[in-house]
């Protein structure tokens, strides 16, 4: 049976270009399309079975070499979860939400599988860097469209990469395990607003990379994204340096945003964790 999937791809991009023509229906697919993060959940608990279902659904995600290189950290203790949130005092839902769960890159793993089995594993290069944070990135994802798929809804959360010393500390993360996102889970308390995507043109290519149109598209992006919903003049980021703009729009923003380092004690951390990151 073929489907017209129009508004929900109006509503993931603004506007109806690129539309496949007669795709099957399959209703999963409509409500990925229609998926957004949450930051604001209701009281009611999620169920411990439930989350265990969640965490296996996550966990049989594709994992490099079969490496299987992650470790997740729910975090239950009052006083833990509130040094979390501590760290990062203008994101509430880290310690609002009903679960808190912290995605780990786990490199260490396999290296203990080393030494019980009697290899020499040196996994702190890049390429075991890479692999771990990969593999943490796919089991978050899969645990995001589980949960939404269950009612749920789900904020990753990667500003504790700011503060990689604390959280290892907080949560006694030994060397060469590290947090790839934190993620709050609970249910919705409000609706929630989809956040519109680049069209394919700008993110999909074929046979070679191009973005020779970069500018016209993003520029038709930026007024599509402005008609749904401006950005108020006094969000702009650094008006003081670089002025106040008069169409705002998300290109504008998020180049303004890209110029403020996030993330700088991280390599040094990595470092000190045992990763050469050669
Ligand atoms: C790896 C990753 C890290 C994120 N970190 C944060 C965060 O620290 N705080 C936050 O409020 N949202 C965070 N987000 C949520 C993004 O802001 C959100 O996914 C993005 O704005 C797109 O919105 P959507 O998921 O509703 O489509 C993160 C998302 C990802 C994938």
């Amino acid at each position: 049976m073929s489907a017209s999937y129009e508004a929900e791809w109006r509503a993931r991009f603004g506007d109806g270009a690129g539309l496949p023509q007669e795709p099957p229906e399959i209703p999963w697919l409509r409500q990925v399309l229609m998926r957004r993060t949450h930051r604001r959940y209701t009281e009611r608990p999620v169920a411990e079975p439930l989350l265990r279902l969640l965490l296996a659904v996550a966990f049989s995600a594709s994992s490099k070499s079969d490496f299987q290189q992650v470790s997740v950290i729910e975090v239950e203790e009052r006083a833990r979860r509130d040094r979390l949130a501590a760290l990062v005092p203008d994101m509430p839902w880290i310690g609002n939400a009903p679960v808190f769960l912290v995605f780990c890159g786990d490199s260490r793993r396999l290296e203990r599988l080393g030494e019980l089995r009697g290899c020499e594993v040196d996994n702190g290069k890049l390429e075991g860097f890479f692999n771990a944070a990969i593999d943490a990135a796919l089991v978050l994802q899969t645990f995001i469209l589980a949960a939404e798929t269950a009612g749920l809804g789900c904020c990753p959360i990667s500003v504790l990469r700011n503060h990689p010393r604390a959280v290892a500390e907080i949560l006694d993360l030994p060397d060469k395990v590290f947090p790839v996102a934190g993620l709050c889970v609970g249910y919705p308390a409000a609706a929630g607003h989809i956040s519109m995507r680049l069209p394919l043109e700008v993110t999909f290519h074929v046979d070679r990379y191009d973005d020779s149109s970069l500018g016209q598209a993003v520029a038709a992006y930026d007024l599509r994204r402005d008609a749904r919903y401006s950005i108020p003049r006094e969000q702009q980021r650094q008006p003081e340096t670089l002025g106040f703009a008069a169409l705002y729009g998300w290109s504008e923003d998020k180049a303004r945003q890209a110029t403020q380092p996030e993330g700088q004690g991280f390599p040094a951390y990595l470092r000190a964790c045992g990763f050469s990151l050669d």
